[in-house]
């Protein structure tokens, strides 16, 4: 990212401590959206982080989706949301794991993403990785291919890298 834009992302996510429980340092990235030129810099780094070669953007409720929209805009492809359970009304694959603060389930519709698709996959926040390895799985399920993985920040510390070059997935890009 460019220093200005990074220096303005970074100023504008609030750190919240024993949020949603006792021990999580939570990463709020409201006042960032609510400033223009926060969510501009935001969605701008995250595209220029991003391959411009993909059919489908995917984004995890609920933040996710607030950046995977405008990128699969920028992007020219289309825009697919993994939900909580019981949100979805079509068929649907679900994949079961461990949050950094909890456990969760995650679906997508079956026929939301063709055999062979080229995704890219986009979050906000890159924490123990259990959200982004169980949304790769559920591509997995229905044969498309996981192309990158971009978020907005990575929580170094917690090592979700690690946990996805486990799952097979390398290509990995967080703007801050
Ligand atoms: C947060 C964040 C990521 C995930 C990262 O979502 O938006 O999706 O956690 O954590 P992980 O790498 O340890 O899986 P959350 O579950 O809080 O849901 P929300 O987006 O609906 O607020």
């Amino acid at each position: 990212p460019s220093e200005a834009n990074a220096g303005l992302i970074a100023d504008l996510i609030r750190d919240v401590p024993d949020f949603p429980k006792p021990g999580i340092m939570f990463k709020d990235i409201t006042p960032l959206l609510a400033r223009p030129s926060g969510l501009a810099a935001a969605v701008t780094e995250l595209v220029a982080a991003s391959p411009r070669d993909v059919d489908l953007v995917v984004g995890m409720e609920a933040r996710g989706f607030i950046f995977a929209a405008p990128i699969a805009l920028a992007l020219g492809a289309g825009f697919v949301p993994v939900r909580k359970p019981g949100k979805l009304p079509g068929a649907t694959v679900s994949e079961t794991f461990a949050l950094e603060y909890g456990t969760e389930t995650l679906t997508v519709h079956s026929d939301a993403i063709p055999a062979g698709a080229r995704v890219l996959v986009v979050d906000d926040v890159l924490a123990t990785g259990g959200t982004v390895a169980a949304t790769a799985a559920l591509l997995k399920q229905l044969d498309a291919e996981l192309v990158q993985v971009s978020v907005l920040l990575e929580l170094t510390a917690l090592d979700g890298r690690a946990k996805l070059a486990e799952h097979g997935i390398e290509r990995v890009s967080s703007v801050l």
